[in-house]
């Protein structure tokens, strides 16, 4: 059916939806609903549409490039595996995160470790698996790191995290590279003038001998659709990495720009293509390198979203449907008439998606169960939660006769659905299944009220 959906998902001629081969109806059935529906062969191909995009347009530059999924997006065992099946590194947020991706197999050495509070057992977690890179986030933390690793008798591979002061993304807590926010370590110097604490924090892991400074890292926000940010970014990074050469002689080996690659959501949205992206970028960094008399470092991405969101669905049933009458107004308020809502409420809600609610971000559904004439109508879906801020999609054209019992869609909701689900309500979380080559697979089982309740010690 084309973007926003993932390309296997297509409408068959008697009027299903089918993703891979495998018709809602049986989707439905097998699993039950709500469900996350993930189009495995989707996921692939975006995997490997970021790595080679940027693989050849930095290797155009004379650059090394890794692409690392950000696991924060989504991150389950089978979806490591496909990720590092397809070439890319794993990025993980927590001992969570990382214990999935080892638990995938993913070897240490291909795993990065973020965190703006990693706390001591998550850092040992990290050193124990051999974690390829480690990415500190404070002065304070250069010193955990390197008292854990003497503690280990290891030297811990780091990378240090620096704000750039560039804007970006599609809304305020989503975008990370504010001076004012709790992440990483800002070039611009302070009020007195002095050294910037992102220089100071390179300093000060040269100085320890139990680090190994691999280089700077910068992420400047996610649903990132203009990517002059990123080019402004590495501009400043790179600087950086110069100053720290000029000062102590460490030209640093890598450069990781972040992830924030921004997808359609929307039917009418235009989504970041990683070709025309990645050699946007590449021939950036090449002129900055230039500009600057260095040598260009290796470097890395950490998309998440990008690969994970279009390639996941959520299918839910409709319950209840009820038509609203709502007073339009005009500007300045004044009320102009009255025009008809339609509330369809669907058997999930902001506990497997809490996105519109926490970012008003907008979604596209479409009934897939059957095909309908009736004309359409302005719908809203809704959940099931007691809150009248739970709602699914804003607005959205469905057919006048949708019912109850009719499957619904909501497009690319594969990155932070699952990943920021909750048992609000004590709605049990769904199960994310996958799709391939016209079968599913349970990836992750739907939780039972007696999971809920097996936490509740009474
Ligand atoms: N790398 C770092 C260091 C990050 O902080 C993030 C996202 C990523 C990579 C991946 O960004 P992506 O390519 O997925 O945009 N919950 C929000 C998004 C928060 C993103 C936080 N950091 C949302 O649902 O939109």
């Amino acid at each position: 059916m084309g973007a926003p959906w993932s390309s296997g998902v297509r409408r068959r001629p008697d009027g299903e939806v089918e993703v891979a081969g495998v018709p809602v109806s049986a989707l439905a059935a097998e699993h039950g609903t709500p469900a996350y529906v993930l189009d495995e062969a989707d996921f692939r191909a975006r995997a490997r549409a970021y790595r080679t995009a940027f693989e050849a347009a930095f290797d155009q530059v004379g650059a090394g490039v890794d692409v690392y999924y950000a696991g924060k997006a989504l991150l389950t065992v089978a979806v490591a595996r496909w990720a590092t099946q397809e070439g890319l590194r794993v990025d993980t947020a927590s001992g969570g995160e990382l214990a999935t991706a080892l638990r995938a197999g993913v070897p240490g050495t291909a795993i990065g470790l973020h965190g703006n509070n990693k706390s001591d057992a998550e850092i040992l977690a990290a050193l124990d698996a051999g974690v390829g890179r480690l990415i500190v986030d404070s002065l304070v933390e250069i010193d955990r790191v390197a008292d854990l690793a003497a503690s280990r008798g290891v030297v811990a591979p780091v990378m240090v995290r620096v704000t750039t002061g560039v804007h970006a993304g599609g809304h305020e807590y989503i975008s990370t590279a504010h001076e004012d926010q709790k992440f990483g370590l800002s070039v611009s110097a302070g009020p007195d003038g002095g050294t910037s604490p992102a220089l100071a924090a390179l300093v000060a892991v040269v100085a320890r001998p139990e680090l190994e400074l691999l280089g700077i890292h910068s992420h400047i926000g996610s649903q990132i659709l203009d990517p002059s940010g990123f080019e402004a970014a590495a501009r400043v990074v790179l600087q950086l990495r110069a100053d720290l050469a000029q000062r102590t002689g460490v030209l640093v080996d890598e450069v990781d720009l972040g992830g924030g690659y921004g997808i359609a959501y929307l039917p009418a949205d235009e989504a970041l293509e990683p070709g025309p992206v990645a050699r946007d970028v590449a021939e950036a960094v090449a002129a900055v390198a230039g500009e600057l008399g260095t040598p260009l470092p290796r470097f890395s991405i950490e998309p998440g979203r990008a690969v994970v969101g279009p390639a996941g669905l959520t299918l839910y049933t409709v319950g209840t449907v009820k038509p609203v009458t709502v007073s339009a107004s005009v500007d300045g308020g004044a009320t102009a008439g009255t025009f008809t809502r339609l509330y369809v409420s669907v058997d999930g809600g902001m506990s497997d998606n809490i996105r519109p609610a926490l970012y008003g971000a907008h979604y596209h559904a479409e009934v897939v169960g059957r095909l309908s004439d009736a004309a359409p109508v302005l719908a809203r879906v809704v959940g099931k939660h007691c809150e009248s801020g739970d709602i699914v999609v804003h607005e959205v054209m469905l057919p006048g006769d949708v019912r109850a019992g009719d499957l619904l869609a909501v497009a690319a909701t594969g990155a932070y659905g699952r990943s920021m689900a909750s048992n609000y309500n004590a709605l049990t979380r769904p199960p994310v299944v996958a799709v391939a080559d016209g079968a599913s697979r349970v990836l992750v089982r739907r939780e039972t009220v007696e999971d809920l309740l097996a936490l509740d010690q009474g």
